[in-house]
């Protein structure tokens, strides 16, 4: 707890309805402390570190200074659930010198936005810290009401791969961010942080009684969590603050804290819907190794090929093409070559095939979480793809937490964290190692979405979360509930490569999915990517041809999002208009529950004309009784019609406004 302490800076948002205070108390420990319409939201938090070889950096503080500025710009993205991003915010720089014989420097630097608040460290070079190396970071949220939290376990094996939990915040261990909250008295809050750069990944820690919060930043095999060279920023905290669950997710914060654009030109990258040989390989019909069922034959690859070229999407994603797989990949991955397929897979041959057809194969790296070895052939596996017009990747990290193998100067073999310091820069070394052959990433248990995106925008989607594989052969599959708590948790950090779709509503075995068909359509709506998956397999469209021509329509680069209504973890409701024509599109999810809709369509363009192609659950539709019963209708629609529909219990909405050309 901080005592005594004074107030020796405020700041307040835009809108004047956040106001941040900065305390130093009577040790000079510094805290600071949130409010919204003069009702605290976070009471007084403890900032500081403990630091490896040198003092605590938390105590005998002065504020030496402070400066405030303001800034409102406007700014594009070159793909995203918006085109144009708002970024308007108030800023204080408090400036803080110890009183002691050190006298170390440390700033902290807030932003107050509209919809939350963000802070980070500066570190300032200075003769007395040089080398910083941090044990634990003191940043509390000391969350001032009691509230409901969602959440999932940080620092267990299975990395950001577990089902939601709903439990009071004073129940909450350790936890993942984004974490969500709801206060009693309604307000919606989402802990996070943004422009996580070579730095470790903060977890929070539930501190005491109560509602506090600590960040825990996870672990490294070399000592202190994080190990810099002043000057440094550490990367941003962040506080999303709104009234209602929609509020969240309209927030732009966690991008307008990331540096912009540090590529240039990127119009190599354009959004895009991909197929590929992945689904069978979960189902266990196909296998990513050689033998009689495996999945990556230049047949088998052919076949795909021919599939994305008749229903137009642009990528063929396969797995299991190279020499690797055979045996017990996941142990280890030190068979793993990203150069070399297996040999009945004629790489060469597909690729001129993919182009011929006007197709792009999406290229895969599994690593099984052996970065030594995939830094090892990064260089050439990337070559290797830019050569062939492999303009995509997606990489992959399967091991346990605490399993990445790194290696070390001396050859031998570290183990590290998927979100720690060290997986921090891999990331970023493969995605602009990628950025300079034109090729985009989507890593799978990967470090979490931070925003940074907006800085190297061939970041394009990663996994961090459970996907449609758990549908597959997860024990328990995930429940209807899932993509409802998605939107308010983990899709506020950023794109998910979600790999929806699967019309067959069949997993392994036979195992139900607990989905409706209605949906599946609808998560290419509601579960932002810039790249979709069509997941299911070719033979299972071509049983569905109705719900698939809405897959085939769905566009994956939007001009604007509207969230139009959700609670998190019961439904949520969703708009966007398409970023290449004035059509606009409408996904609705809802968990165990059935419900009723209600849109006013105030969205469209007022005295435009619309075709509403409308794909809902049937009337007795149910996700365990009857999936697949789905009503496709059409109705003319304007902008201040309004649709009441009926969601069924684990059930879903999509709709095609098509504009009057
Ligand atoms: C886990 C990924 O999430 C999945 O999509 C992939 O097929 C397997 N790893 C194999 O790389
Ligand atoms: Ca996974």
């Amino acid at each position: 707890m901080v005592a005594r302490a004074a107030t020796v800076a405020t700041l307040g948002s835009p809108d004047g309805a956040l106001e941040v205070s900065v305390t130093l108390d009577s040790d000079g420990r510094p805290g600071y402390a949130v409010s919204r319409r003069g009702e605290p939201v976070i009471a007084e938090s403890r900032l500081g570190f403990i630091l490896a070889n040198a003092p605590k950096l938390e105590r005998n503080f002065r504020l030496e200074h402070s400066a405030t500025r303001s800034h409102d710009e406007t700014w594009e993205q070159p793909w995203g659930e918006r085109r144009f991003v708002r970024d308007h915010y108030n800023e204080l720089r408090i400036s803080l010198v110890e009183k002691t014989a050190l006298a170390r420097r440390l700033d902290v630097v807030f932003r107050a936005h509209d919809s939350g608040i963000g802070f980070r460290y500066e570190f300032p070079e200075q003769p007395e810290l040089t080398d910083v190396g941090i044990t634990e970071e003191l940043t509390e949220f000391a969350v001032a009401e009691p509230a409901t939290a969602w959440w999932i376990p940080a620092g267990d094996w299975n990395r950001y791969e577990y089902l939601y939990q709903k439990t009071p915040l004073a129940e909450v261990g350790q936890a993942h961010t984004p974490i969500t909250l709801r206060t009693a008295s309604g307000l919606h809050l989402a802990i996070h942080e943004a422009a996580l750069v070579d730095y470790s990944s903060m977890w929070l820690r539930r501190s005491g009684a109560g509602q506090r919060l600590k960040a825990a930043l996870s672990p490294s095999a070399t000592g202190p969590r994080v190990q810099r060279r002043a000057p440094f920023a550490t990367p941003w905290r962040t506080i999303q603050i709104a009234p209602d669950a929609a509020g969240l997710y309209m927030s732009d914060l966690i991008l307008n804290l990331n540096e912009p654009n540090a590529l240039g030109d990127v119009s190599w990258f354009k959004p895009y819907k991909y197929v590929g040989i992945w689904w069978s390989l979960h189902l266990d019909t196909e296998t990513w190794g050689t033998g009689p069922r495996h999945g990556a034959t230049t047949a088998n690859a052919k076949r795909y090929i021919d599939f994305a070229a008749a229903n137009g999407f642009r990528g063929v994603l396969i797995e299991g093409w190279n020499r690797g797989w055979d045996g017990n990949w996941f142990a280890d991955g030190s068979e793993f070559s990203f150069t070399e397929p297996t040999p009945d897979f004629d790489l060469e041959a597909v690729a001129a095939y993919a182009k011929k057809r006007g197709v792009h194969l999406v290229g895969h790296h599994e690593t099984a979480g052996n970065v030594a070895r995939y830094e090892e052939q990064l260089g050439a596996a990337l070559d290797l793809y830019q050569r062939l017009g492999i303009d995509s990747v997606k990489t992959g990290y399967v091991a346990d937490a605490g399993g990445i193998r790194a290696r070390e100067a001396d050859g031998s073999i570290r183990y590290e964290w998927h979100d720690g310091q060290f997986m921090s820069r891999h990331h970023l070394k493969v995605v602009t190692e990628a950025a300079k052959r034109h090729i985009a990433v989507n890593p799978h248990e990967p470090i979490k979405d931070t925003g940074l995106r907006r800085t190297y925008p061939n970041w394009v989607a990663r996994e961090g979360a459970r996907g449609m594989e758990y549908n597959a052969w997860g024990n328990p599959p995930n429940p209807p509930e899932h993509e409802a708590n998605l939107v308010f948790t983990r899709m506020l950090a950023g794109p998910f490569d979600l790999t929806p779709g699967v019309l067959s509503l069949t997993g392994r075995g036979g195992q139900k999915i607990q989905s409706t068909i209605a949906k599946q359509l609808a998560l290419y709506v509601v579960i932002y990517s810039p790249i979709e998956m069509v997941a299911d397999l070719p033979e299972n469209y071509a049983k569905y041809p109705g719900p698939f021509q809405f897959i085939k329509d769905v566009p994956s680069d939007w001009a604007d999002t509207r969230v139009l209504g959700g609670e998190v973890g019961d439904y949520a409701t969703i708009a966007r208009k398409d970023r290449n024509s004035e059509d606009w599109y409408l996904g609705a999810v809802t968990d165990e529950n059935a419900r009723t809709i209600r849109v006013a369509l105030d969205f469209l363009d007022a005295g435009k004309s619309y075709t509403a192609e409308i794909y809902r659950d049937g009337d007795d539709a149910d996700w365990n009784t009857n999936p697949h019963a789905i009503v496709i209708e059409k109705r003319p629609v304007k902008s201040n019609d309004s649709l009441a529909l009926r969601l069924a219990a684990g059930g879903g909405l999509a709709i095609r406004f098509k504009s009057a050309r």
